[in-house]
């Protein structure tokens, strides 16, 4: 049976002066998780949020938070995002350590373990992490800033990547993120993707709740 596609609106698109607010809008119009983007200015050149900013997310909300770590070394990141109420900790395949020991903590820590791929990544990167893997998340710009153009190629890669899913790891997740409007959404669900992510296209401009509901009725 295929799992119900969700949409997980980016808090990092969110008016930073009234985050709750903008949560609660998109809570109305039907968020099913909030996707929460982590960046250290060193794997990316941008900086967002910590594990301060998590832990008021869950105190005010219960939707899953589905944490997005765009960090050099996740390591360290791992147990303060969790005691904050990271629902799911997402890992870059392209940062550094050692990665099977990071998801094996996430997973020791009771967070569901994901791991992301830059678009210029092959996804046999994936391989030896599958055993680990509850999700996979395929960036569909380049890390670092919301507001970006979704790549062409990029569905072509979440297809990959779902064949890959279906064929090594049945019931593992797989998430699109970047760049995804009414116009790219529906492609990256007939593409494999479980999960889409959007930030702009909710939170800068109209009624986040209605913005919302359009987005969540392409992905049926
Ligand atoms: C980019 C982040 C994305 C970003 C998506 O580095 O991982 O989650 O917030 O924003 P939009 O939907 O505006 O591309
Ligand atoms: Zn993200």
């Amino acid at each position: 049976m295929t799992p119900p596609r969700l949409l997980a609106p980016s808090l990092l698109a969110a008016d930073a002066a009234n985050l709750e607010r903008d949560v609660r809008l998109a809570l109305e119009g039907g968020a099913d998780w909030l996707h929460f983007d982590v960046m250290d200015g060193r794997f990316v050149p941008n900086l967002s949020f910590g594990p301060h900013i998590c832990k008021r997310m869950r105190e005010l909300f219960s939707l899953p938070l589905d944490v997005h770590l765009m960090v050099t070394r996740p390591e360290n990141l791992v147990v303060p995002f969790i005691e904050s109420g990271a629902s799911l900790l997402t890992v870059h395949a392209e940062s550094d350590g050692d990665l099977s020991r990071v998801l094996l903590a996430v997973k020791q820590n009771g967070a569901k373990a994901g791991m992301a791929l830059k678009p210029a990544t092959h996804p046999d990167t994936l391989r030896p992490y599958l055993p680990l893997l509850d999700l996979v998340l395929v960036m569909t710009v380049e890390p670092g800033y919301g507001g970006q153009k979704f790549l062409s190629g990029a569905l072509r890669r979440v297809a990959a990547v779902r064949a890959m899913l279906d064929a090594e790891k049945p019931g593992c997740l797989l998430e699109a993120d970047g760049g995804i409007d009414a116009v790219t959404a529906g492609g990256c669900v007939e593409a494999g993707a479980d999960i889409v992510v959007a930030g702009s296209s909710v939170f800068s401009s109209g009624l986040v709740s209605d913005n919302v509901k359009v987005l969540r009725a392409l992905l049926r």
